[in-house]
């Protein structure tokens, strides 16, 4: 066998100890399947004496992960630690600048900086591979950057934060306020330290755009997704939604388009009985779409210590073989700038009202909706609470733009009352 991989570890909790377990558990495998034996030679984290569950102990210690990336005996940084800036950052940089090779889950740290760091690992002859960022033990970075590499990318889209598929389906399942099931999700330990960037749509994000800066071939354009989380969905979303054939979720969708890069990840209606309508708890899916291969499905955990740290483990066999995939799959100086799509394409999409009991009240508002050209498909009227009655109606294909100018004259009908609400319709 030739020489050992040498791994540096930075960041020993959730990830960093899964990826610790595996090594140790399955040294002999994982040695048969790289070709060659793979050993940590240092780890890092910021308090030596937290008790981790784990024997740390055949391994070197470094209080700076940057210290740990200059090491002599590191071929391998595997950055756990997590966040855009700061420690992460300043240690990947090093462990390049340091000629190593990167192994990372950090999505936000990649969203914001992948460009430069791409660019710098390939200018000193380095990789970055990071299919732990995005759906956690779903091999989907893999599949687009070789499975699918034969293929242009048509679509790229899915439930990709676990934490938001669990409210939504625990919504639905146990007929909670969003407020009841966040305070679960947080009670469970389900939340990022700071929640927005679960609810938020912020994290689901951060990996959409490293998908599709592999699917398209553009450098990565976090700020070119348009973002808007599940705070405003209620359980009477969820229960109409249902009534009317469809389940809420928080859907990232890329697809280039003659208007240029369209990436969405906000909640979206898709049909119940669909593979995402389907999707239940903290589970992820990723859809991908391509000219010669059609349609292809990935569905897996998207978070936790053994998902996470298999996806990790996978990279760094790769690297052990000899692998040398460019960090997006093409060279980071030929990734075009993203052009972004000022508006999505037009979808059918689902509109809930509150109608006032008053004679010709459904007839204003079906008047306005088409004088913005908004076209109904189909509409159900529920009977009267109190004064007034919900309505759900579902457009043919419209854009977002119209559907704001409509709602923007309805106060003028004297008919609505409270704020309308539109939401997206994506057939997969
Ligand atoms: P975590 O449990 O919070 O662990 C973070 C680790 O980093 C801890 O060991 C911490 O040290 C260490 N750390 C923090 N600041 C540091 C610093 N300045 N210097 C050195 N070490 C520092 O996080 P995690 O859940 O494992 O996530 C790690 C990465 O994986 C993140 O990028 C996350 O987005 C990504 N990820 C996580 C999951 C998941 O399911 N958890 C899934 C996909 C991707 P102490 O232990 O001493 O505090
Ligand atoms: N907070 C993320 C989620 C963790 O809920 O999916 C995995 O990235």
């Amino acid at each position: 066998m030739s020489q050992p991989l040498r791994l540096g570890i930075a960041g020993l909790g959730t990830v960093g100890i899964g990826t610790v377990r595996i090594l140790q558990t399955h040294a002999a495998l994982l040695a048969r399947r790289a070709g060659r034996e793979i050993r940590i030679s240092a780890v890092s984290a910021r308090n030596r004496g937290k008790n981790r569950d784990a024997d740390l102990s055949a391994y070197a210690w470094e209080d700076d992960p940057i210290a740990l990336a200059r090491r002599g005996d590191v071929d391998v940084f595997v950055e756990l630690i997590g966040g855009a800036e700061g420690a992460a950052l300043d240690a990947v940089r090093a462990a390049i600048a340091s000629g190593k090779d990167v192994v990372t889950a950090n999505k936000a740290m990649l969203a914001h900086h992948g460009q430069a760091l791409a660019e710098a690992a390939e200018a000193a002859g380095r990789v970055i591979r990071f299919e732990a960022a995005v759906a956690g033990g779903i091999p989907v970075v893999k599949a687009l950057t070789e499975g699918l590499a034969g293929n242009e990318i048509r679509r790229v889209m899915g439930v990709m934060n676990g934490t938001c598929n669990y409210i939504l389906t625990r919504m639905e399942s146990a007929g909670l306020s969003y407020d009841a099931v966040f305070e679960e999700a947080r009670q469970l330990g389900y939340l990022e330290a700071d929640p927005m960037l679960d609810v938020g749509g912020i994290d689901a994000g951060h990996k959409l755009s490293l998908l599709a800066a592999i699917a398209f071939g553009t450098r990565v354009a976090f700020d070119a997704v348009q973002l808007e989380g599940i705070g405003r969905i209620s359980i009477d979303d969820i229960r109409r939604a249902g009534d009317m054939g469809y389940r809420i979720k928080l859907l990232g969708v890329a697809q280039m388009t003659g208007r240029g890069l369209e990436q969405r990840m906000t909640p979206c209606l898709v049909p119940a009985d669909s593979p995402l309508g389907q999707l239940q708890g903290g589970t992820n899916m990723v859809v991908i779409e391509g000219d010669a291969v059609g349609q292809i499905v990935l569905r897996g955990a998207g978070a936790g210590a053994g998902p996470t740290a298999s996806a990790v483990l996978a990279d760094i066999i790769d690297i052990a073989r000899g692998s040398r995939v460019s960090t997006f799959g093409q060279p980071a100086a030929s990734l075009a700038a993203a052009v972004p799509a000022r508006a999505s394409a037009p979808a059918p999409h689902y509109l809930r009202m509150a109608l006032t009991d008053k004679p010709g009240a459904l007839a204003r508002v079906a008047t306005v909706l088409g004088e913005e050209g908004i076209s109904i498909d189909r509409m159900r009227q529920y009977g009267h609470e109190d004064s007034s009655a919900p309505v759900l109606i579902v457009t043919h294909k419209t854009t977002r733009e119209a559907i704001d100018h409509a709602f923007a004259r309805l106060p003028a009908t004297g008919v609505v009352e409270g704020e309308p609400v539109a939401i997206r319709i994506e057939t997969a």
